[in-house]
């Protein structure tokens, strides 16, 4: 029997399609408490495809009694856990910077996205969205597709933030897109600790002193 190409990629299942991962500031890798905490099928799914969707994760997660849901908190960074991110990768923004995003659609689906910073013990949102796409995201079939102020972006670091999101791994900027037609999930998350400007300040002029 031969079946063409065309007729074999029909019969995979639609969760090979849409893809995507913040590389720009570095995100969330997989690591030892991702395993620990989310149980190992969940953590060998992301590692096979670190940008694929989160709906088939729920069913691996049970599956598996070393699953913990309080401590994978799978529907936040898709499970990925800050203690599994170097510590050189916590950005430290001050109110107001400007800090340049860039994402990776490995493979579109067409639907909404956006950016904001999450409260990681209560999984609130923190203030307005600091970057909303409520259609029209990541259409097309290939990366190319994307158009560019969708995978190139900026987002401004709101202010009030100084105080809850001082230390590190408490708040978490995350990126969420969902693909409408396939109804799949994708989130990446960049760590990050909010420096007061004085401090900033103090410590350049004792740099000029010196
Ligand atoms: C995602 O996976 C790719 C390919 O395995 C790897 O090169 C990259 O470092 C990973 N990124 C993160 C944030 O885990
Ligand atoms: C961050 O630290 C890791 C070791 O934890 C090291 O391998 C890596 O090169 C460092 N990255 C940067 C940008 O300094
Ligand atoms: C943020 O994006 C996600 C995924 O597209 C969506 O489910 C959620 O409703 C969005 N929230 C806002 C306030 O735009």
């Amino acid at each position: 029997m031969h079946f063409s190409t065309a007729f074999l990629l029909t019969l995979l299942p639609p969760t090979i399609l849409g893809h995507g991962l913040i590389l720009l500031p570095p995100s969330r890798p997989v690591g030892p408490a991702l395993v620990a905490n989310c149980g190992p099928k969940v953590a060998q799914d992301i590692r096979l495809d670190n940008t694929s969707h989160i709906e088939s994760r729920p069913e691996l997660a049970a599956k598996d009694p070393a699953y913990k849901a309080a401590k994978c908190n799978l529907w936040l960074c898709t499970g990925l856990q800050f203690a599994d991110n170097p510590a050189n990768n916590t950005q430290m923004w001050t109110a107001g910077q400007v800090v340049p995003i860039k994402v990776w659609i490995r493979i579109p689906h067409e639907g909404s996205a956006n950016v904001s910073i999450v409260d990681t013990k209560s999984n609130e949102i923190l203030g307005d969205m600091l970057k909303v796409w409520e259609k029209g995201y990541a259409p097309g079939t290939k990366e190319s597709d994307t158009p560019l102020d969708q995978k190139e972006f900026s987002v401004t670091v709101p202010a009030g933030l100084e105080e809850k999101c001082a230390t590190a791994g408490d708040c978490v900027l995350q990126w969420w897109w969902y693909g409408v037609a396939v109804k799949q999930t994708y989130e990446s998350c960049v760590d990050f600790k909010i420096v007061k400007k004085e401090v900033k300040r103090d410590t350049l002029q004792r740099a000029f002193k010196a």
